[in-house]
């Protein structure tokens, strides 16, 4: 027997969007099928990589462990928020000057994690820089460029929230 669809409404990048879907849908499908925006990646799918990392109600989470009907009411942010290729977000424009990408695959799930580390982590020495990227893989870049751009980022920001 098909499975009862369950309307949901949530906000994503600002946007309010409301749609029905199957109540199994992870919210990494819901971003990518059903509203358009592929920039959150899917790697693992099991919460490994950090590829499909998004900001739920202000944290970062995993959205291929995340079902799209527990962001009832949510608000999401996805990298799409973060600029576009002719107005780069200061995270996106730390990562160009630091050269702190290769393939891309990973870089939309750091995007979103070090969002949520500028706001709540002290990021006070590369061993706590590190520290907060261990949960998101990259397999280009060697981290080292990463390191850099956030610690730029951790150095200009304002009072944590
Ligand atoms: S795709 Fe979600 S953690 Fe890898
Ligand atoms: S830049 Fe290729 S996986 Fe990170």
């Amino acid at each position: 027997m098909p499975e009862k669809k369950i309307t949901l409404s949530v906000s994503v990048n600002g946007v309010a969007h409301t749609a029905t879907v199957e109540p199994r849908m992870l919210l990494s499908d819901f971003l990518r099928h059903e509203l358009g925006l592929t920039g959150t990646h899917v790697g693992c799918e099991h919460g490994v990589c950090g590829a499909c990392t998004v900001i739920l109600d202000g944290r970062s989470a995993r959205s291929c462990l995340t079902l799209a009907v527990q962001a009832e009411g949510v608000e999401i942010e996805t990298v799409e928020g973060q600029g576009s290729v002719d107005r780069l977000g200061r995270i996106q424009e730390a990562f160009r000057q630091h050269h702190a990408l290769q393939c891309g695959f990973c870089t939309p799930g750091f995007i979103m994690a070090i969002t949520d580390m500028l706001r709540h982590h002290p990021l006070e020495s590369d061993e706590q820089i590190r520290e907060a990227l261990s949960g998101n893989i990259c397999r280009c870049t060697g981290y080292e460029h990463i390191v850099n751009a956030v610690r730029e980022l951790a150095r200009e920001r304002g009072p944590l929230t």
